[in-house]
């Protein structure tokens, strides 16, 4: 509909196969008034951003894509969110954390620049290694750190529920999984919060059967890696970064697993972790504390101790 209304600023940084997926699940909603595609590359974002507004007609949508190349910012100022995707994507063999130097130069000077431009965005980080690349971005931008956070539990939840419903052949709607911690071996699966058509997954599936979807979960991204050959995941990565910036826009409080700045939760404190949030006009508006097993509070406490360990270094990066 041409006249419905439509508001806000959101821009992509980065336009390769995660960030130029991401705007056009983005322009598709339909809901904003302009997504932004920037890369430090001349030509790709606006050639990008020219199919996808040539695209418009047949799929019919009216949001306006905006392609900048050169690794310019202008046109960028006054973003409502600004979803990092900028970075090189891992190799087969490579594990997250071999990325860690090169994203970190990368993801360091894109948070100070759209941090001039953009004082009020809300930072969507998704570039690898991920919790650390999320502490990094909120400490370059200098922004609160409730308005900067990582996508990450959104795509491992997905992945999980995919699994389950294959395994049990029943629709993806009929599944329920939650998975915290980390992005990476520190993964913690919630089988207790866990269904499949409402009854709990440890009643549906043998235990040997959930640890397998556990791992293959846990190496999700790797499985994908090693298939692509070069280059990594993007269309449910895109799917679920695009949602979280949606939910920033439309302030929809919805809850979903993103890795955002713990403070006294569960325990745990001063850190960027995987955990359920309240997502809203402001970012992370809280972070939700479910029930969770012994096992599971005890998983969650490790993950929290190996990944602030990571993150303490990221100010030398
Ligand atoms: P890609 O190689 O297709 O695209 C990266 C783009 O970033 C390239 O177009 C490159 O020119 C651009 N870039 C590099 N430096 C830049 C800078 N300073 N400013 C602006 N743009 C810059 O890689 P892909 O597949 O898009 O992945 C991007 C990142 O997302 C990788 O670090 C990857 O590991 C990560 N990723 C994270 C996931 C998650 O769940 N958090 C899932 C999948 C990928
Ligand atoms: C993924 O999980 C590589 O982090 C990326 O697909």
């Amino acid at each position: 509909m041409a006249d419905k209304p439509r508001n806000g600023k959101v821009t992509v940084v980065g336009a390769g196969f995660y960030g130029s997926t991401t705007a056009l699940r983005l322009a598709e909603y339909d809901i904003f008034e302009t997504v932004v595609l920037t890369d430090i590359v001349e030509g790709k974002p606006e050639g990008l951003a020219l199919d996808m507004n040539q695209s418009r007609p047949i799929e019919g949508f009216e949001t306006e894509v905006v392609g900048i190349g050169g690794g310019s910012y202008e046109g960028t100022e006054g973003s409502d969110v600004v979803v990092i995707t900028a970075g090189i994507p891992r190799k087969p063999g490579m594990s997250r954390m071999d990325l860690i130097e090169t994203n970190a130069k990368i993801v360091r000077e894109v948070a100070e620049k759209v941090a001039a431009g953009s004082p009020d965005a809300v930072l969507i980080v998704v570039s690898n290694p991920l919790d650390e690349m999320t502490a990094l971005a909120q400490l370059a931008s200098g922004f609160p750190k409730q308005r900067v956070m990582g996508q990450a539990g959104m795509l491992d939840t997905a992945r999980f529920t995919n699994f389950v419903a294959e395994e049990t052949g029943v629709p993806v709607s009929s599944v329920r999984t939650l998975t915290l911690g980390s992005h990476g071996d520190t993964m913690v699966p919630v089988p207790s919060r866990c269904t499949v058509d409402g009854k709990p997954l440890t009643e549906v599936l043998a235990a040997d059967r959930i640890e397998h979807l556990v791992d293959r979960t846990r190496n999700g991204g790797a499985e994908v890696v090693a298939l692509l050959k070069t280059g990594s995941a993007y269309f449910a990565p895109s799917a679920a970064a695009a949602r979280m910036a949606r939910a920033v826009m439309e302030d929809s409080g919805t809850v979903m697993p993103v890795c955002a700045w713990v403070d006294g939760e569960y325990g745990i404190s001063g850190v960027y972790l995987g955990v359920e949030a309240e997502i809203g006009r402001g970012g992370v508006r809280k972070v939700v504390e479910g029930d969770l097993s012994e096992s599971e509070l005890a998983g969650l406490r490790d993950a929290a101790e190996a990944v602030r360990a990571k993150q303490a270094d990221i100010a030398d990066l």
